[in-house]
């Protein structure tokens, strides 16, 4: 079979190292790809706003499903667009995007079928807003409506803060902005629940938490993501019935409602306060670096599993895991998550990479025959083992190895799981 991966992370590295791990998949091609993808897929330089191009390249090379990593193609409308040509393609289509596409979208569905959600109120003018923001208790949580890369959550200690964060969104920092949310700051822990769907059915596809913040202890500025590991330390079968019954199904059954299927991976982004599931956010898509700590642990044979939800048949599928633990550590380039550099030299030459260990490109890519970082996160160190200490001693002896002068890296990813 020949096969496609749209997206140049980690999370598409990983992708299309479980890909490459089936007998039954001839050509991997990834659009456009890393060094990393490089070396098991052929990496295609098109640009992803060119959905014709892509189009013309997938029914060119005979390209039997394509797999979305991101979601700005998917919001941007690329299932719609490549299902006119009778491509196959695992993502939702836009409509479900909004999901992620639109907060205000998810905060209606959430309101119509009772979903359970921080507290919340739309504001359409600075004004309205300020208003608000004078009468009501901090730290509280303001976020742009729209895609913005992760950075259009502000939670704000106080007054000042919080007008500083309405302005800059209403002045457009993450694009022009008809509205904004102003949402009740949850305290709990935070869990991220992945799915699987092929628009009929849909299954689990496992649990982990993310390390967004910068520095060690979960200090200093967001972050795509510093690390993750997985499972999540809370999950257990009555919370995760939980979050099927008051999140999951209830939001299928409102796209539903809309005449919409979901098709495609879906993370709901949780805040777990005292037991009870309350949604923070849905991503439409697998998370990065999650993704890259989930696959490793998956036993049944990835290119299956997409087959069944493209033939809609993922209800015949029952999905095996490793019962391990994993842990992904993120090296980026030094001044990341602000300014940095690439096209830093990295030998990966001469690296033990030891069994159940896997290197997951980012931003890299091959000069010659060099590996040049090409990002902020370059690096995704995952090692899967029978509990998280070692997972994370081997992940860093690893880190040390690669002894790369230009970046640095989370020490502490899994603080919270390992004594
Ligand atoms: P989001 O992009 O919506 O996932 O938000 C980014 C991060 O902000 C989340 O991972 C949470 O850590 C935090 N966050 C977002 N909304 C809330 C909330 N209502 N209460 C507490 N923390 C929140
Ligand atoms: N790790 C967070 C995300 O993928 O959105």
């Amino acid at each position: 079979m020949k096969v496609g991966v749209i997206g140049n992370g980690g999370r598409e590295h990983a992708l299309c190292s479980s890909l490459k791990n089936s007998d039954k998949i001839k050509q991997i091609y990834c659009f456009p790809g890393n060094a990393g993808t490089s070396s098991i897929a052929k990496n295609v330089d098109i640009d992803l706003n060119n959905f014709e191009k892509l189009k013309d390249f997938i029914i060119q090379n005979g390209i039997e499903f394509i797999i979305v990593g991101p979601e700005k193609p998917l919001v941007d409308g690329i299932v719609d667009y490549l299902q006119k040509f009778e491509i196959n393609v695992f993502g939702p289509n836009k409509m479900a995007s909004q999901l992620e596409g639109s907060k205000i979208f998810t905060k209606k569905l959430c309101e119509k079928y009772k979903i359970p959600t921080a507290k919340f109120g739309i504001f359409s003018s600075t004004q309205d807003a300020l208003s608000f923001l004078q009468n009501c208790n901090f730290p509280i949580v303001i976020k742009a409506d729209g895609l913005a890369a992760g950075k259009g959550v502000y939670i704000s200690e106080n007054y000042n803060e919080a007008s500083r964060a309405v302005d800059e969104i209403f002045n457009g920092k993450f694009g022009y902005a008809e509205n904004l949310l102003i949402e009740e700051f949850l305290i709990g822990e935070e869990m991220s629940f992945f799915i699987i769907s092929d628009g009929q059915s849909y299954k689990m596809f496992g649990t982990a938490q993310d390390h967004k913040r910068v520095f060690e202890g979960d200090q200093g500025k967001n972050t795509g993501g510093m690390g993750a590991y997985s499972p999540s330390r809370l999950e257990s079968s009555t919370l995760n019935q939980k979050i099927i019954n008051k999140i999951i199904e209830p939001t299928l059954k409102g796209l539903k409602n809309l005449n919409c299927e979901y098709k495609g991976f879906l993370y709901a982004g949780l805040m777990i306060v005292n037991g009870e599931p309350f949604l923070i956010e849905y991503n439409v898509r697998m998370g990065d670096p999650e993704c890259q700590t989930l696959l490793p642990k998956l036993k049944t044979d990835f290119s299956v599993i997409i087959n069944k939800c493209i033939e809609q048949k993922l209800h015949e599928l029952n999905i095996e895991w490793y019962e391990d633990k994993s842990i992904c550590i993120v090296l980026c380039s030094k001044g990341y998550p602000d300014e940095y550099q690439n096209n830093f030299i990295i030998d990966l030459e001469k690296l033990n990479i030891k069994k159940n260990q896997f290197i997951f490109h980012a931003g890299t890519k091959k000069v010659d025959n060099s590996i040049l970082s090409n990002g902020g996160r370059v690096l995704n160190v995952v090692t899967r083992s029978d509990n998280f200490k070692s997972a994370r001693e081997r992940s860093l002896k690893l880190l040390k190895e690669i002894n790369w002068d230009n970046g640095f890296y989370r020490s502490d990813i899994g603080y919270k799981v390992i004594k």
